[in-house]
């Protein structure tokens, strides 16, 4: 099962995950760090910047990427990630690969994005954020679990969730070119991370509930080697919760994160 783990404030969710990051991208000859947006990744790389990791030989993938966005957006993916990742952490830029939604190019995006995550071989740890509906990328409730890169229509919940970065939710792309359950369930590790009370239910269907495409962060259980990060109010909802303290109070100490 994932490891879950509760946490005072994403400050301190941001410092495990760093530190698990650090220690996986070391031991990869070929690091391989898969990147997300959105509020919650933000303090990870706030951390890792603080650290000091050394990203210099690092590849990073995004999960996924609006359609329909004019060129240089700043809420398009990849500026986002510059912006909050690169210029944060020192990552070179040139090693960011987000996947090219160009609407000329659409219908090979995916498989392109596939063959460049191969290529660079393979996600060694990748970093979640989750949706109030359960998605995780831009996989929405009824993707499959076996799924790869490809185009997506948002929900319209995502739409509005995410309508705070634009000026309305009419602004907000209804398309996307997002990794999918396959593709992300191919990383060598995953870390999920929640903040927030507006998390606790998807956090608690995720890892309680049913494996179901209905809720695609549910994929996790499938997975064999998974961190989730959560503070209390995103594991208000989670049945074990007692559980999952007591196990990472007497975690073994060669069991690292
Ligand atoms: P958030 O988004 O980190 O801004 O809450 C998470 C997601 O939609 O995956």
């Amino acid at each position: 099962m994932a490891e879950v783990v509760i946490v005072s404030t994403p400050a301190d969710a941001g410092r495990l995950a760093a530190e698990s990051i650090e220690r996986r991208l070391a031991e990869s000859e070929r690091p391989v760090l898969g990147v997300a947006t959105g509020s919650t990744p933000l303090a990870t790389y706030r951390a890792l910047a603080e650290r000091g990791t050394d990203l210099a030989g690092a590849t990073a993938f995004a999960l996924d990427e609006y359609v329909g966005l004019p060129d240089g957006h700043p809420e398009g993916y990849r500026a986002v990630l510059e912006r909050e990742f690169c210029e944060v952490t020192g990552f070179d830029s040139a090693n960011l690969h987000v996947p090219d939604s160009d609407p000329a190019r659409l219908e090979t995006a995916g498989p392109r994005y596939e063959a460049l995550i191969r290529e660079a071989g393979g996600v060694d740890v990748q970093i979640l954020g989750i949706g109030t509906d359960g998605h995780i990328g831009f996989n929405e409730p009824g993707s499959s679990l076996a799924s790869r890169t490809r185009v997506k229509t948002l929900a319209t919940q995502t739409r509005r969730d995410n309508a705070r970065f634009f000026d309305s939710i009419d602004d907000v792309p209804i398309h996307c070119v997002t990794q999918g359950l396959g593709t992300i369930r191919d990383a060598g590790h995953l870390i999920l991370l929640a903040f927030g009370p507006s998390k606790a239910n998807a956090i608690r269907s995720a890892l309680e509930g049913p494996v179901s495409s209905s809720v695609p962060a549910s994929l996790i259980q499938l997975h064999p080697s998974v961190t989730v990060l959560v503070d209390e109010a995103a594991a208000a909802k989670l049945e074990h919760a007692a559980y999952y303290r007591t196990a990472y109070a007497n975690k073994p100490a060669w069991q690292r994160l």
